[in-house]
């Protein structure tokens, strides 16, 4: 009997958020969905979240660290799923002055970025070879664009995108869809909507990226056909000023 086909999105947060957003969104296409987050309570209403089609599965793990890391493909091995997609949405956006910076700062930005796709990679790619499937990236104006006060994000994305593009060269003839998703602008979620509500309003109507709508392409990316793969895309509402 054909194995059910199963999906990995690690660093999923709050429900009104990207994460959560690209879980439901391939559950409903009928794949077992394991979301990864650091978060207890997230990751128990994410298990809880009533989709139409497929499962959704919490699993709480610390994308940089690299035994959390080795624990969650375990637990995707042992549900005797076929892996087809790995989604790597962790972020941890944080600006300050170059100064104002100790390496702390710096380094806690590139774990989450730079470290933590790593070890995921290094997991997902050897899964993935067994039967095809996509590895995809989310990203931010920073992977492509530095400035201050967000140098050290832009270091920390600009080295998961170096690291996608690599793999996407590596192992696309191999046959992994490695992609990059360039967000251009702020997402219309908790993240920012409950910290800078006042930043989040003076966006103004379609001004924020809609979460169902990246999500959506997401999974156009991984439907994708062989003989059209992009690496990456980039996504920006209409008025956003680039
Ligand atoms: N929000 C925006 O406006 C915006 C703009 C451009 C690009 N992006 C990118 O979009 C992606 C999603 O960001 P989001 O802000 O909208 O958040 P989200 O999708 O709601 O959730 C992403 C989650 O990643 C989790 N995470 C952070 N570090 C982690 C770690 N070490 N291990 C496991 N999970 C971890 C965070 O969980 P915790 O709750 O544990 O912190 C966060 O909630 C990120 O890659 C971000 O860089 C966001």
């Amino acid at each position: 009997m054909a194995k059910e086909k199963s999906v990995l999105v690690l660093g999923v947060g709050p429900d009104q958020g990207l994460g959560v957003a690209l879980c439901k969104k391939f559950a409903e296409e009928g794949y077992t969905v394991f979301g990864c987050g650091r978060n207890k309570e997230n990751m128990n209403s994410l298990e809880n979240t009533s989709v139409s089609n497929g499962t959704i599965r919490g699993v709480v793990a610390d994308v940089t660290n690299p035994d959390d890391v080795i624990n969650v493909f375990k637990k995707i091995d042992e549900s005797e799923t076929q892996l087809e997609s790995v989604i790597y949405n962790a972020g941890n956006n944080n600006a300050k002055p170059f100064l104002d910076m100790d390496l702390a700062f710096f380094q806690d930005l590139w774990e989450v970025c730079a470290k933590g796709a790593f070890l995921v990679s290094q997991q997902a790619i050897p899964r993935l070879l067994e039967g095809g499937g996509s590895l995809l990236f989310t990203g931010a104006t920073a992977s492509i664009r530095s400035r201050p006060p967000f140098t050290a994000f832009a270091a920390a994305k600009s080295a998961e995108r170096s690291l996608a593009q690599g793999l996407s060269k590596e192992f696309g003839p191999q046959g992994i869809h490695v992609a990059h998703v360039i967000i251009d602008g702020i997402i219309d979620g908790d993240k920012v909507n409950l910290r800078f509500p006042d930043f989040a309003n003076s966006k103004g109507e379609d001004g924020k990226l809609d979460i169902e709508s990246i999500a959506e392409n997401f999974l156009m990316l991984h439907k994708q056909k062989k003989s059209t793969w992009s690496f990456e895309i980039d996504l920006r509402p209409w008025s956003e000023n680039w």
